[in-house]
């Protein structure tokens, strides 16, 4: 018999694109993970109000109170957490908690730009080409292990918001694919059998 679907909760902090990524690829029953809860450090996150009208489980969460952040995610009982578009730090507490069961996406090709504004730190270092990373989560901001990475080239007249936009399609197609090759990693070493 097949492992169960793992399941996961998605942390935004504004329009959720990644989210809506994410779980459009589990609207396909044979996609290994299954997302249930949706949290925000915003309570006027679009995407909050999107995971609403979906009708997911949505919580807010106090980005300053770590034991608050671990209790609410404990109380999810999920196998993951997948870090779409969360714009904070997550405490120590809560990161070596989730060692190898928390994701992100980020709008570089890591382990170049960390941190905020990714895209137009690769425009002003004169990068030719720019990209996106799915990694695991650890306590240093977008330091963990890499999943799966993809490029597109920096054109010459590229700003912030084309480079972004076009980084962005590609974090849509990246995203689901590392989120379900790293479930089925974990089903293979029989984690949700
Ligand atoms: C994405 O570029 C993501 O990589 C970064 O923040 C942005 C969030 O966009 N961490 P969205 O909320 O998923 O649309």
């Amino acid at each position: 018999m097949s492992a169960r679907r793992l399941t996961a909760a998605i942390m935004i902090s504004g329009r959720g694109s990644n989210m809506m990524a994410l779980v459009n690829a589990a609207a396909d029953p044979a996609y290994p993970v299954a997302f249930t809860h949706i949290l925000s450090d915003k309570p006027e996150a679009p995407g909050l109000a999107w995971a609403q009208a979906q009708g997911f489980e949505t919580e807010i969460i106090d980005p300053a109170d770590a034991l608050g952040i671990s209790t609410a995610l404990d109380n999810l009982n999920v196998d993951l957490v997948c870090l779409a578009g969360y714009m904070r730090i997550l405490p120590k507490t809560v990161t070596d908690r989730w060692t190898g069961r928390m994701l992100n996406i980020h709008p570089s090709l890591l382990p170049k730009h960390r941190g905020l504004h990714a895209q137009a730190q690769a425009l002003k270092a004169g990068d030719t080409r720019a990209g996106a990373t799915v990694h695991l989560v650890n306590e240093d901001v977008d330091a963990g292990e890499i999943l799966s990475q993809e490029h597109v080239d920096v054109l010459p007249d590229d700003t912030v918001d084309t480079l972004s936009t076009r980084i962005l399609a590609v974090e849509h197609v990246i995203y689901p694919k590392a989120v379900a090759d790293y479930a089925e990693k974990l089903r293979a070493r029989g984690f949700g059998s």
